[in-house]
């Protein structure tokens, strides 16, 4: 994760740097020349740095312990279940050092979103989700549940062929601190052999059921685990439209968002927010591309 951080880090930087330089060849930033210690351009440099400063949000990410994960809900619903995970509504968005000048030239700074997809694939949502994501040019991330692979390569391989990032949801929808080590190592295991079977490439992302986790599995599953920082409860409203003001109501540049690609609801809200938010200046990106820890 330090190794992603720092590449994380190079990355928003040139972004920031290709904005700042876009602003310069447009006259609209009025800068004598780049380097040599320039003040504004250093000031959107810093914001870039500001990515791992404590104001910004990292709750969807992995490795923390005091999550709260044991939700004494059943097992083995199949179904995804309030976890009282934060959802981040009481973070501050975006109060890094530098933060006024990102602000004042928004329309040239990228927002960048992920959209994660879970309990999947399934035959028709995820059918359904693939296509209307095709025709919008959007990648998202995908975390599989391996006994909903069988009979749905199709699926998977076309998430793979059309550049969606894919991530492992264990084998069966249990939570895993309270199966023995072993077997959530043969779950989650198993689950990556059945993905890279397909795909000729093994998931490195593991997204727990629950976001059930705690430190001894982290030792045991060499794997990057990633939460969300935007809840979309879509399992629970079942409702377009309460699921897309959910989302929009909280969502800000790189927040992680938790769907499920098994209701029709979840999809039909998933392309609305999709086509709110691109008009508003949001990339839709994998998760690795807005990972930092
Ligand atoms: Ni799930």
């Amino acid at each position: 994760m330090g190794k992603k951080l720092r590449l994380m880090a190079v990355i928003a930087g040139m972004d920031l740097l290709l904005a700042a330089a876009l602003l310069w060849t447009l006259g609209i930033l009025k800068l004598p020349a780049f380097g040599g210690g320039n003040p504004v351009l250093e000031r959107f440099v810093s914001a870039a740095g500001a990515n791992d400063a404590p104001g910004r949000p990292k709750d969807g990410l992995s490795t923390d312990t005091g999550q709260p994960t044991d939700t004494g809900q059943p097992t083995d619903t199949g179904r995804p279940t309030d976890t009282g995970q934060p959802t981040d509504t009481g973070q501050p968005a975006n109060t890094g050092p530098g933060d006024g000048v990102v602000s004042e030239k928004r329309g040239n700074r990228v927002k960048c979103v992920a959209l994660t997809f879970d309990d999947g694939p399934n035959k028709e949502c995820t059918k359904d989700l693939l296509d209307g994501l095709k025709a919008r040019g959007v990648k998202a991330t995908f975390f599989l549940m391996g006994e909903s692979i069988p009979g749905n390569e199709d699926l998977v391989r076309r998430m793979k062929d059309e550049g969606h990032l894919i991530g492992n949801h264990s084998y069966r929808h249990i939570q895993l601190t309270k199966a023995g080590e072993n077997a959530v190592c043969d779950a989650v295991d198993q689950t990556s052999v059945m993905i890279e079977q397909i795909t000729g490439e093994r998931p490195q992302y593991l997204r727990p059921p629950y976001g059930d986790w705690n430190d001894n599995l982290e030792c045991k599953v060499d794997m990057t685990t990633v939460l969300w920082s935007v809840d979309s409860l879509d399992w629970k409203l079942q409702n377009r439209q309460k699921i897309v003001k959910r989302v929009l109501k909280d969502v800000k540049d790189g927040d992680i968002i938790l769907m499920h690609d098994i209701f029709p609801t979840s999809v039909e809200a998933a392309l609305e927010i999709i086509d709110t938010l691109t008009p508003q200046g949001y990339t839709f990106v994998t998760v690795d591309e807005v990972l930092i820890d």
